[in-house]
């Protein structure tokens, strides 16, 4: 495998095409290892990753663990609430006292947007973004885009739309600019006030009307609305948002038919997605989960060396 030229992945921005080709083909190999009976290698053995979490998380973190271990790797996880930050200690000091026990990965998720990339100029071992603040969540788009391909193998030309909480979702920060470097026109749609106008700086075309973003969408990828990120009250009726934003199996017949139905998680069932969505042949949530580990398993191959050639 050639080697590439990013030592941490913090966001999508610096990811040249061939970079991603090369992290989705290893991605289709480490696929194969867990569908073995015996899912796990040694190809890490020897290696340590500590995964840094300081917000919830279910797939991210789950994913990350499961990952390492399936690549022999040593795995350590870390929750704030009970490590020495509840004594005051900096988000610098713990980093730096981690990389003192000499990981060759650091996985991290903060609330704050670039923690990563901080935490990167820090530390000499690689260091991976699963998600900061509401800046990006690369894995997941690179885990999205794995899963796109599955059913879709050319995204050049094809109209992904993205509804719900844009302004809030690093989500839809990494996957508009991962699906436009790919060559796919990429629609949003979402209440105003959950709207960031600037995102067509991204490459993204902002629909007033989410008709218009569902209108012969081959991919629609509902986003969870973030109250943690902006308090209660602000969306008046969970009700009046699913009926305006909400997809159901009727809303999809103006999309292509077989459209691909996605959603990172956690799905809040009956406000961005109807129940009626579980049983859609089409909808692949579950997918993109599988597919999480084996994207995971491909950066911590790809990057656990990286450190070292410094
Ligand atoms: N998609 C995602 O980041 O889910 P978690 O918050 O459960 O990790």
């Amino acid at each position: 495998m050639q080697n590439p030229s990013f030592k941490h992945l913090l966001g999508i921005e610096h990811l040249s095409c061939e970079e991603i080709e090369l992290i989705l083909q290893t991605t289709d190999s480490m696929k194969e290892i867990t569908q073995r009976s015996i899912k796990k290698v040694p190809t890490l053995k020897g290696k340590t990753v500590i995964n840094l979490f300081f917000e919830p998380s279910t797939r991210t973190k789950l994913s990350f663990e499961i990952a390492a271990k399936r690549l022999s790797a040593d795995t350590i996880g870390f929750s704030s609430a009970t490590s020495s930050l509840s004594k005051g200690e900096n988000l610098l000091d713990t980093v730096k006292n981690c990389e003192a026990m000499l990981p060759d990965v650091i996985v991290i998720r903060h609330p704050c947007s670039g923690a990563s990339h901080f935490v990167s100029q820090h530390i000499n071992c690689s260091v991976i973004n699963a998600g900061d603040g509401i800046n990006q969540h690369p894995t997941q788009a690179l885990l999205d885009i794995f899963t796109i391909k599955e059913r879709i193998n050319d995204l050049k030309g094809i109209k992904i739309a993205i509804i719900g909480d844009i302004k809030h979702s690093r989500v839809a920060h990494s996957d508009i600019m991962l699906f436009t470097k790919m060559g796919a026109n990429v629609f949003v749609s979402g209440p105003g006030f959950l709207m960031n106008p600037f995102i067509s700086v991204l490459g993204a075309k902002i629909c007033d009307k989410i008709e218009d973003a569902i209108c012969d969408a081959d991919v629609i990828i509902l986003l969870r609305i973030q109250k943690e990120r902006f308090g209660n009250g602000v969306i008046p009726s969970e009700r009046e948002y699913a009926m305006l934003y909400g997809i159901n199996m009727n809303r999809i017949k103006s999309a292509k038919e077989n459209v691909i139905v996605m959603h990172p998680g956690p799905v809040n069932w009956g406000v961005e997605l109807s129940p009626d969505i579980m049983d859609y042949n089409n909808n692949i949530i579950l997918d993109q989960v599988t597919n999480g580990v084996a994207l995971r398993m491909a950066l911590l191959y790809i990057l656990s060396n990286q450190g070292e050639r410094e």
